[in-house]
């Protein structure tokens, strides 16, 4: 069944724009991003959107459609009536660059501030051992495809520019738990280091992120929430407070 639907798209670049409507023809099984592609091909050759995969793989195709933030190519047509208007504007917490296409360099800067894997000392490479629980644990965390939807979820960020400097946002802080999780990973301070340099004590576990995860992965229950805990567990750990009176002497 083919039909004529509604569409409203967010046009224009950093200097402002507007939302545009235009018809479009709509046809079986079809996905937000097969529209956007028609809008292209038919009335809109300058229409700006990122994607690759289209098959939910690639997380380029990212942007909001009426208003929720979700990857366009696994958004189906027939989850919305033929009657009602799409509206598709970019992710609103990065700067557009034009059209569909925002400027996510923030998650980029994020991601090279994290200090990566600190191998054991005295293992030789291949040598390396851990038991397969603790590999299943950072394998859920592994499935992201980084399309940012959780960083532009997050209130901290989303509404506060002035938040960003200090905050690596769930993808991020999911990061450290993995390595914080990684029974061999040299660096022990990583929950604390989540904490005192990248915002952990911002978030306050509204699960916005893990809500629009398309790889539905626990963010919050199964990275952010149990980094809070070790970060807590260890300051008030009076071993290990005890520990650094006395290595502070
Ligand atoms: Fe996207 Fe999920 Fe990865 Fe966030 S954690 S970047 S929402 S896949
Ligand atoms: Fe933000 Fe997710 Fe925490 S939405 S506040 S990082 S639980
Ligand atoms: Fe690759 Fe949508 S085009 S995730």
């Amino acid at each position: 069944m083919s039909y004529q639907a509604r569409f409203r798209v967010w046009r224009g670049d950093e200097a402002g724009g507007e939302l545009t409507d235009y018809e479009v023809e709509v046809n079986e099984g079809e996905v937000v991003l097969d529209i956007v592609h028609r809008l292209q091909a038919t009335q809109t050759p300058d229409l700006a959107v990122r994607w690759n995969c289209k098959a939910g793989k690639c997380g380029s195709c990212s942007a909001e459609v009426n208003g929720r933030p979700r990857l366009m190519c696994m958004t189906r047509m027939s989850t919305f009536s033929p009657e009602e208007t799409v509206t598709i504007t970019p992710m609103r917490t990065f700067p557009v660059i034009k059209d569909l296409v925002t400027d996510v360099s923030f998650n980029y800067e994020k991601a090279r501030e994290i200090p990566s894997f600190q191998p054991p000392e005295g293992v030789a490479a291949g040598e390396y051992r851990m038991a397969q629980e603790d590999v299943q644990r950072s394998q859920e965390f592994r499935k992201c495809i980084e399309c940012f939807l959780c960083q532009n979820t997050c209130h901290v960020v989303r509404d506060h520019e002035e938040n960003k400097a200090a905050f690596a946002g769930p993808r991020f802080l999911m990061r450290q738990a993995e390595l914080e999780m990684h029974p061999l990973d040299a660096r022990k301070r990583r929950a604390e280091e989540a904490q005192e340099e990248h915002g952990l004590g911002y978030c306050n576990i509204t699960k916005c992120c893990t809500e629009v995860c398309p790889e539905h992965i626990h963010i919050t229950d199964n990275a952010l929430i149990p980094l809070k805990e070790r970060a807590v567990d260890r300051k008030y750990d009076p071993l290990v407070w005890l520990g650094s009176k006395i290595r502070r002497r």
